[in-house]
């Protein structure tokens, strides 16, 4: 059974008065996610159920239940009171998935303090814009990635202390380091855990435009009441889950839905520290017996990529219920999905500045291959025309993704940056950036970011439509379709093509495609060059950067790229 209904029955009887229920928060009362994700779920009775099973890159493993994360995130919460961190201040983590994140994570709120996740493979100068922008006291780090604090603290006065969490002893600890280890500290059983509030600051995530630096996203810990019931509802989370989240914490997936929402339900979930391979990732699910699935379009690709065959090598009955985000999840890969699982990926929307998944297909709802899905009940989401700021009276035509501001877990504000916050809204509507269209239905489809979308002698087409359409060629591993200027049309459509095994780039070849991509596509749409390369220039979340193909289609800038997965 599957904790949603009726979609219309649902959403006429909404409020989020009924997640502030099940989590027994009365408005006015103090709320801290970091005790509602340990010590409330052990008030419940499950001290003794499993958390957290983490397995490493050599395939060490490591097992924690709730009890464990309870004392463990207050031992952390303790260590940081004790160097006389004050509520309110920030505080990094910038460690690999390992178990010391998620129990950070925790232990930070339960602070008070604000914290700040970065993923470890940044470079320093990556790093070091964030951490100066925030004004970060300490840094929670490894010993393998603390040279790069290293080579930028003495830019960062307010960084009082850089914090390893696997010190060894080996090398001496230099100017302001500190070392904590989260397993050999004296528990601490009893924690005073600091009175946040609804708006209280919790998670500062930084997040890349298309221009300028980094936005640090700032969300609080009221946050909890959409995350909680998202979760429930979308990711269709029960008592006896397993659930894997592919997602770091360095992204917000992986803290709303990576730590926040299944531990607020007292979900068992797993986590895999180590790269992407398919036949890793199979044999994880098979061990671990995992029900619920949450991963990103960018990975189900590369699954799809390594082929069927070695999937028959794999016990993945377990799988219940697949979810994906990130990116437009193309009706190819839910297809595949289909025919591979037995069961669709089911696409779901948001962002950084969302907090919590607002357009999505729920468990039980048909899944309309290529659409986001619905608003989630709470969430009202329109499609405004792009010049007045208006919802479009009827549906089908493509406009900007709006949403009615409000939600619990909606940023706060842009950190030091009230103004790009303040431009994020027209009308009273909060501009997601993205345009769409709404179906007859209310389904929603994606049509690509509000500065991706091509206009091509004034017709407007939709890179992932053409991507889509790519993709369903057996030689096509990934695209990006991105506009190249064009003196009559103004903007026409190149395409990017990295290829499967076994094909090489040819003449031939780009042709073959192009006939078979013809059917498919309005002749507007059509591609004027194909391009093969050997790969898509990718966020480390696996987002393709369109913008960084089309700035060098238009000869200009690249903007950031501090997020780029080959930096
Ligand atoms: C942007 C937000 C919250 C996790 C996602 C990363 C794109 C997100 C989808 C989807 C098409 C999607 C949008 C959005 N996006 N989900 N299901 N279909 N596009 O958060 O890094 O803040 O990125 O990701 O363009 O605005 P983020």
């Amino acid at each position: 059974m599957t904790h949603f209904g009726n979609y219309e029955e649902v959403a006429r009887n909404f409020s989020w008065a009924i997640s502030e229920q099940e989590l027994d928060y009365q408005p006015g009362q103090v709320i801290n996610i970091g005790w509602y994700c340990s010590d409330r779920i052990c008030q419940q009775g499950k001290a003794d159920k499993v958390a957290l099973i983490w397995e490493g890159f050599t395939g060490e493993k490591k097992i924690f239940t709730y009890n464990d994360i309870r004392v463990y995130s207050n031992t952390f919460a303790r260590f940081i009171t004790d160097l006389g961190i004050k509520a309110g201040e920030r505080i990094c983590l910038f460690m690999d998935r390992v178990p010391e994140l998620y129990i950070g994570f925790l232990g930070i709120l339960k602070t008070g303090c604000i914290v700040q996740p970065l993923f470890s493979a940044f470079g320093e100068e990556s790093l070091f814009v964030r951490l100066e922008n925030a004004e970060t006291s300490a840094i929670f780090t490894q010993r393998k990635h603390v040279s790069k604090v290293r080579k930028i603290r003495d830019k960062l006065p307010h960084l009082k202390h850089i914090i390893i969490v696997d010190y060894d002893g080996k090398s001496p600890l230099q100017e302001r380091e500190l070392a904590f280890s989260m397993e050999k500290s004296e528990k601490v059983e009893h924690y005073e855990i600091y009175p946040t509030y609804a708006e209280s600051p919790s998670v500062l995530h930084y997040t890349s435009g298309t221009t300028g630096m980094p936005k640090g996203v700032k969300h609080v810990h009221y946050s909890l009441i959409s995350q909680y019931i998202t979760a429930k509802w979308v990711l269709d989370l029960h008592d006896d889950d397993i659930y894997w989240c592919t997602a770091d914490p360095g992204w917000v997936t992986g803290t709303s839905y990576g730590i926040i929402g299944p531990f607020s339900l007292g979900v068992t979930q797993c986590v895999l520290d180590s790269g992407f391979s398919a036949e890793a990732w199979y044999r994880f699910i098979e061990k671990n017996r995992v029900t619920v699935w949450y991963s990103a379009p960018t990975a189900i690709r590369s699954l799809m990529k390594a082929g069927d065959e070695i999937i028959k090598k794999f016990d993945l009955s377990s799988l219940r219920h697949l979810a994906s985000v990130g990116e437009p999840l193309n009706p190819e890969a839910v297809n595949w999905s289909i025919r591979v699982f037995g069961k669709p990926f089911h696409d779901t929307y948001w962002q950084t500045e969302t907090g919590c998944i607002v357009i999505t297909n729920f468990p039980g709802m048909p899944v309309k291959p290529g659409s986001m899905g619905r608003p989630f009940p709470g969430i009202t989401a329109v499609i405004l025309d792009p010049n007045k700021h208006e919802p479009y009276p009827e549906p089908g035509r493509i406009g900007l993704i709006g949403l009615k501001p409000g939600w619990p877990s909606m940023m706060r504000t842009y950190w030091n940056n009230e103004e790009a916050y303040r431009n994020k809204f027209r009308n009273g509507w909060y501009l997601t950036g993205d345009r769409a269209r709404m179906d007859q239905d209310g389904y929603i489809w994606f049509v690509g970011r509000d500065d991706d979308v091509i206009n091509t002698g004034g017709h407007l087409v939709s890179p992932f439509e053409v991507e889509s359409a790519l993709l369903e060629h057996q030689a096509v591993a990934e695209s990006a379709v991105v506009s190249k200027p064009d003196p009559i049309n103004m903007e026409v459509v190149k395409a990017f093509v990295t290829l499967k095994p076994g094909f090489s780039a040819s003449k031939d070849l780009e042709l073959d495609i192009m006939n078979f991509i013809r059917k498919k596509l309005s002749p507007l749409a059509m591609p004027q060059e194909i391009e093969f390369v050997d790969s898509l220039p990718k966020t480390r979340s696996g987002k393709i950067m369109r913008r960084i193909l089309h700035a060098r289609e238009w000869g200009e800038e690249v903007g950031d790229t501090s997020t780029l997965e080959n930096e």
